[in-house]
């Protein structure tokens, strides 16, 4: 069956296709794609059995995510399909296509052009410890410099993901007292998920990164660019451990965009 664009009705099924594969999205998360993407599925007896969507940011690159197809339906190609559509899609708005793979997900993009550009590791781990000097809660002044720093950081400016990550938890979004650095969590199905994080250096990133994992309760992700050694270590004494990894890649382009060098730990698979 072709994949088609999904009508947000059908949010509570894309869910449980999340859910059912462990994954942390919320049905905040997926109403993203509905509301500034486009969501393409296929779908049996009004459920979606497999998913993809597409988000096209302003900077030349669109976020491919959410490719999932239900286990019973595994190994039919409707993966390499999903990603297909979302392909054209990304070619009729002119955006290069980018995101970050599972092991599993690698798999199915490198034939279809993906280069890789860097990798990540999620990290899980207890949140709580309280939160450093050196860093304060993000006020809603502070936005605008935190989407300036992430842009940096990230390649494209992502206004109102992060101010939706900022009002559905502004109790875990901390910027720093002096200098450009923020972070942002948001509550996931099974645990906070920490990020973005976009800083100068890694010694204002550790700050930022002590304070939101500091001022979470229970399970903490996030993933963390894995040139950042330092921080992996600190992790590991926090008492984290690394989950899985992921691969950021991008059709036909191993060049990163954005700045590497800022970006600490990024939004989450689903959003770059
Ligand atoms: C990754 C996923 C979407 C693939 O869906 P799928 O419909 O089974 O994939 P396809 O049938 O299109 O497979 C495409 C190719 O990848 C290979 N492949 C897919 N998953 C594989 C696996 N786990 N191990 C080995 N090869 C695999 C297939 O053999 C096929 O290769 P071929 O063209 O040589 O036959 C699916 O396994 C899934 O939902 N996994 C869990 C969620 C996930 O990790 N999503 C990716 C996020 S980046």
């Amino acid at each position: 069956m072709a994949p088609t664009e999904l009508d947000a009705a059908l949010l509570p099924g894309c869910l449980v296709l999340s859910a059912e594969a462990g994954w942390n999205q919320t049905a905040e998360d997926w109403s993203v794609f509905f509301a500034r993407g486009t969501v393409f599925g296929v779908v049996e007896d009004g459920r979606p059995v497999a998913t993809g969507a597409v988000l096209p940011f302003d900077g030349g690159f669109g976020w491919i995510s959410m490719v999932l197809v239900t286990p019973a339906r595994r190994g039919r190609r409707l993966g390499t399909r999903i990603l297909e559509t979302c392909l054209e899609e990304l070619s009729r708005l002119g955006r290069v296509p980018v995101l970050d793979a599972t092991p599993a997900g690698e798999r199915v993009y490198r034939p279809l052009g993906f280069r890789p550009q860097f990798g990540l590791t999620r990290w899980q781990g207890p949140g709580g410890g309280g939160v450093p000097a050196g860093v304060r809660a993000m006020a809603a002044h502070d936005l605008t410099g935190a989407i300036a720093a992430d842009a940096h950081a990230f390649g494209a400016e992502r206004a109102p993901l992060l101010g939706g990550f900022l009002g559905r938890a502004p109790e875990h979004a901390f910027a720093l007292k002096n200098g450009a650095g923020f972070v942002l969590a948001r509550p996931g199905r099974v645990a906070v998920q920490v990020g973005p994080l976009a800083a100068e250096r890694e010694d204002a990133a550790r700050l930022l990164l002590e304070a939101a994992v500091g001022s979470a309760r229970g399970p903490v992700f996030l993933d963390l660019a894995d040139r950042w050694e330092s921080l992996a270590a600190w992790l590991e004494e926090r008492g984290f451990a690394r989950q899985r990894p992921f691969l950021r890649m991008a059709r036909g382009r191993e060049a990163p965009f954005g700045d590497p060098s800022r970006l600490f730990v990024a939004a989450g698979p689903e959003f770059g």
